[in-house]
């Protein structure tokens, strides 16, 4: 295992009715508040009349920022930062998935970055500056943005979404409502559910030898998604379900299970150049490159993890070690499928291989996965993967 800081200090809310406390929490920083949030979705499951009775009892100053697109702009992270000036903010307040979330992140950082965003703060990636408070009401199980430091940002004219870190982007509290996920449709869900795997399985499959601790955490989190995703799916408003995944949502990406291994993540880096490229669904995107992924990085090095993973996680009792790990990737591949995922590029929308090739090359310059990924990836090995994602496959 590796040295490592493990310093999360987001004072975490989690349960019903626990927006009471939000007037308390919002006076710790001040009365003039930045609402962010996106498309529409908290006012038409309620959640925005319920804010504003709050803000009403503490005579707080609100200003909105609204229609935060999914994979968040750098010109929307723009208008946060006017707004935050103009009207002196105190503290921003994102309700919604991880996409209000970043980029609230990325406002409540901006109002400090001198000159362009995009090239000051963006660009570099690793943010060391300070950030107006962030108060966040997660309303999606997804992404972990709700307890860590991490913002992913695009600029869709340049084509490029990337990610950047910084101990300030940490949220001061975060209020986790289940009850707020209830309304979240199959298609989110299931996305949001892959994505909280994702993260698991790119801390899992790493090369640091010793981390028994980060990798049984991992296969209990990924096993109780497994478990209630289908849930979720069937009944969305079994509290249950939408509890268990939301709290393995926060702790697959807060740092208990990564801090400790080193090397850098294959998947996200090819993900983003598909959210780049094409704005498709982060979790969705993850889901067809994953296992064409695992299929392709399936060696005799490999293969002992996988063969665990499906032993562990997918019950695989085959004892081949080969064989064992094809059927462990084999009954993922169909799991996401069972829950409603589009399982290739054409079925998300993007039917032509003309970009794959840049794609692949920006996923390599954008990323260390050609020196640090699991199994270091150059621009061939990714275009073949984003090849292997046109058709169905079988990989048992
Ligand atoms: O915009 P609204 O109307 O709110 O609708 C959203 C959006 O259309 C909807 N939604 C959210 N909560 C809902 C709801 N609909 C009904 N009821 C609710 N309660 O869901 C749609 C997707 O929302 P979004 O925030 O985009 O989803 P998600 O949470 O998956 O966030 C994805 C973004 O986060 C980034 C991704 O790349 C992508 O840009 N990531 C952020 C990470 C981080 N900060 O650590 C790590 C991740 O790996 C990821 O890269
Ligand atoms: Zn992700």
């Amino acid at each position: 295992m590796e040295d490592f800081d493990f310093h999360v200090t987001t004072d975490i809310r989690f349960g019903k009715e626990r927006l009471d406390e939000l007037p308390q929490v919002l006076n710790t920083f001040g009365k003039n508040v930045l609402l962010v949030y996106g498309g529409g979705s908290i006012k038409k499951s309620g959640l925005y009349d319920k804010l504003y009775e709050q803000f009403q009892q503490n005579d707080n100053n609100v200003i909105e920022l609204a229609g935060v697109d999914p994979n968040p702009r750098i010109e929307t992270v723009q208008k946060g930062v006017q707004l935050c000036k103009k009207n002196e903010i105190d503290v921003v307040l994102p309700v919604g998935g991880g996409s209000v979330i970043d980029c609230s992140k990325a406002i409540a950082a901006g109002v400090f970055v001198s000159g362009d965003l995009w090239e000051n703060f963006v660009l570099p990636k690793n943010y060391k500056g300070p950030a107006l408070p962030i108060v966040t009401v997660l309303t999606l199980a997804a992404t972990g943005s709700e307890m860590n430091g991490t913002c992913v940002i695009s600029n869709m004219d340049a084509q490029i979404k990337l990610g950047v870190h910084g101990q300030s982007l940490l949220p001061k509290v975060s209020f986790l409502d289940p009850t707020n996920t209830f309304s979240v449709s199959p298609y989110q869900t299931a996305a949001g559910s892959a994505d909280i795997l994702s993260h698991l399985i790119e801390n899992y499959f790493n090369a640091t030898p010793g981390t028994e601790v980060q990798d049984e955490i991992a296969e209990g989190l990924m096993k109780t998604v497994i478990k209630y995703l289908p849930v979720a799916l069937e009944k969305p408003d079994n509290y249950t379900a939408r509890a268990n995944l939301m709290w393995a949502s926060t702790l697959a990406l807060n740092g208990l299970v990564g801090n400790g291994k080193k090397g850098s993540w294959s998947c996200h880096a090819m993900e983003h150049e598909l959210s780049a490229f094409y704005d498709i669904t982060h979790g969705v995107g993850l889901s067809i490159i994953i296992p064409r992924w695992m299929e392709h990085i399936l060696d005799e090095n490999t293969i002992p993890k996988f063969q665990r993973f499906a032993q562990e996680i997918w019950g695989i009792k085959e004892e081949e070690p080969k064989r064992a790990a094809e059927l462990g990737i084999q009954k993922f591949y169909e799991f996401l499928a069972s829950c409603g995922i589009p399982m290739t590029l054409p079925e998300a929308g993007i039917q032509t291989e003309e970009n794959l090739e840049e794609m692949a090359n920006r996923a390599v310059a954008h990323s260390s996965i050609s020196t640090q990924g699991f199994v270091p990836l150059q621009e061939d090995d990714v275009a073949s993967i984003y090849r292997a994602c046109m058709t169905e496959t079988s990989f048992a």
